[in-house]
């Protein structure tokens, strides 16, 4: 897949250069743009780190990340060679003036040496208490000033809650204009993800039967069979909810919920989008055991391992009431939705590693078949695998072949793997997506400043309700189980349950 790139001159300052992220992600994912021609021939790399380091030893420990974790596998000596050329290392602390200035001056020789004015890319790949004091140096050391050519990169998690997201947005337009900031959820790059407004708007056949007449209920899981493993302090200060159903799981449900965009505009998507948080039900505090469970694994087995609780992992308290495990029914009151539950959950040691998107739609309204007919009878159900098994299928009623009239649900299926030639080894990852998206100036996939904050607005009083009351049965899961009883209790009240994944996703 080799692109023809629409990328400007371009310089990608990675604030937390020497960390895990530019490691495991950044840079293999830049590595593969290269790889694809998607990169201008004028394109720098610039690490900033506090620790002191040579060129040389920031790209080899860079090279042997690109060997670990690139899609590709290896990288070849040679081309590699060539790739980083252009990446270099800059030594400081954040806190530090001289810091910027030195990064200034990088800067700016550079741009002489390419005689152009180049695109300026700040990637804030460090933990979030660094954030503020990083975006506001870059706004005072001037080095953000072209606003036309600077852009400014922030991961997750921006702010803990409401409050403090809007303080971060506040603090972030003092300096730059909204076009300049993007705020990335990783989820929205994959390829899954991008497919379900495909899926929506470039049929004509889904779109008609996408509301409350037709669909029952929505059920989104996103469950991961990893623990915490060195994430505890970080994770300490999140739980489930904040780590990945105030964003991941809250724009899956968008997705699916938003009404057809007018076009493929950023700003019209997001509206979209926006509009969908904005119609979620505000829960009650006094209702939120209504809609809301958690849960903390204790110790249990993966995969025929033997593993140790939430309470027992590094960095943990011994008495956390972190959860790693929430399930929530939301609402979404508005004319499509009204009265169709959207159950999410997700969690962490559970028994498998899959994002799945189930749609249950409506029984038939009336049932013509004798009753023998229809003992395996099932409503229609569209299922979208996000991940590990890529594809979508849909589910309904057959005649089984025989004398009798018998029925029971056959599958079809779309796999990305048997539809398309290319193996997952050439499916972009979620980062090079994102990555190239950032240097071409498309914000579509991008948070919005009012996007986080409505997300924030959603789940903010499960986050106050459950931090006045800690649980009193943590841990309530065992490692390696489909969370606590807690989540079958949530949705067996109202009359369903949740569709088990198969093994291998399919
Ligand atoms: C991150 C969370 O945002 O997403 C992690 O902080 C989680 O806790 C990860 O493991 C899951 O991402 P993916 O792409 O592996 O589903």
């Amino acid at each position: 897949m080799n692109g023809i790139t629409k990328v400007q001159p371009t310089i990608i300052v990675i604030l937390g250069g020497g960390g895990d992220l530019t490691w495991r992600k950044l840079i293999p994912g830049i590595y593969n743009l290269y790889l694809d021609k998607w990169l201008p021939e004028k394109f720098a790399i610039i690490g900033v780190s506090k620790s002191e380091l040579e060129d040389s030893a920031f790209i080899s420990h860079l090279k042997e990340g690109v060997d670990k974790f690139s899609r590709r596998g290896k990288a070849d000596e040679a081309v590699w060679a060539n790739f980083a050329k252009q990446i270099s290392y800059s030594a400081g602390s954040f806190d530090d003036d001289a810091t910027y200035t030195k990064l200034e001056n990088k800067v700016e020789q550079i741009e002489k040496q390419w005689n152009t004015t180049a695109n300026r890319i700040f990637y804030m790949a460090v933990p979030p208490q660094y954030f503020e004091q990083i975006a506001t140096k870059i706004g005072t050391c001037k080095l953000a000033s072209d606003k036309e050519h600077s852009r400014i990169v922030i991961e997750k998690p921006f702010g803990r809650d409401f409050e403090s997201a809007k303080k971060l947005n506040d603090l972030l337009h003092n300096t730059y204009d909204e076009t300049q900031i993007y705020r990335l959820d990783h989820y929205l790059g994959k390829e899954t993800v991008q497919n379900i407004l495909a899926f929506r708007f470039a049929n004509a056949l889904f779109e008609p039967i996408w509301n409350r007449n037709y669909i029952d209920h929505v059920q989104i899981t996103v469950s991961e069979q990893l623990g915490v493993g060195t994430r505890g302090n970080y994770y300490e200060t999140a739980g489930a909810l904040r780590d990945m159903i105030q964003n991941h799981i809250l724009q899956l449900l968008c997705l699916i919920a938003m009404e057809p965009p007018v076009s493929f505009n950023a700003d019209e998507v997001r509206n979209k989008k926006v509009d969908v948080l904005n119609a979620m039900r505000t829960i009650k505090p006094e209702d939120v055991h209504q809609y809301a469970v958690r849960g903390q694994y204790g110790a249990g087995w993966i995969e025929g391992e033997k593993v140790p609780g939430y309470r027992n992992e590094a960095d943990v308290k011994k008495d956390s009431n972190v959860e790693t495990f929430a399930g929530v029914k939301f609402f979404v009151d508005n004319w499509r939705w009204q009265g169709v539950p959207f159950y999410v959950r997700s969690g962490k040691r559970m028994s498998e590693t899959t994002s799945v998107i189930s749609l249950q739609f409506r029984p038939v309204p009336h049932q013509s078949f004798p009753t023998n007919a229809t003992v395996n009878w099932q409503p229609n159900r569209m299922v979208l695998n996000i991940q590990p098994r890529m594809g979508i299928k849909l589910s309904f009623q057959a005649k089984r072949p025989g004398l009798e009239m018998l029925f029971n649900p056959v599958e079809m299926k779309f796999d990305y793997d048997q539809s398309y030639t290319s193996n997952s080894t050439e499916t972009p990852e979620a980062y090079e997506t994102l990555l190239l998206d950032i240097m071409e100036g498309e914000s579509t996939l991008f948070m919005r400043a009012d996007q986080i904050e409505a997300a924030w607005k959603v789940v903010m009083p499960i986050i106050e309700q459950w931090e006045n009351n800690p649980s009193v049965n943590f841990p309530n899961y065992a490692a390696g189980m489909q969370g606590p009883e807690d989540a079958e209790a949530l949705i067996a009240k109202d009359g369903h349950n949740w569709f088990v994944t198969p093994p291998d996703g399919k």
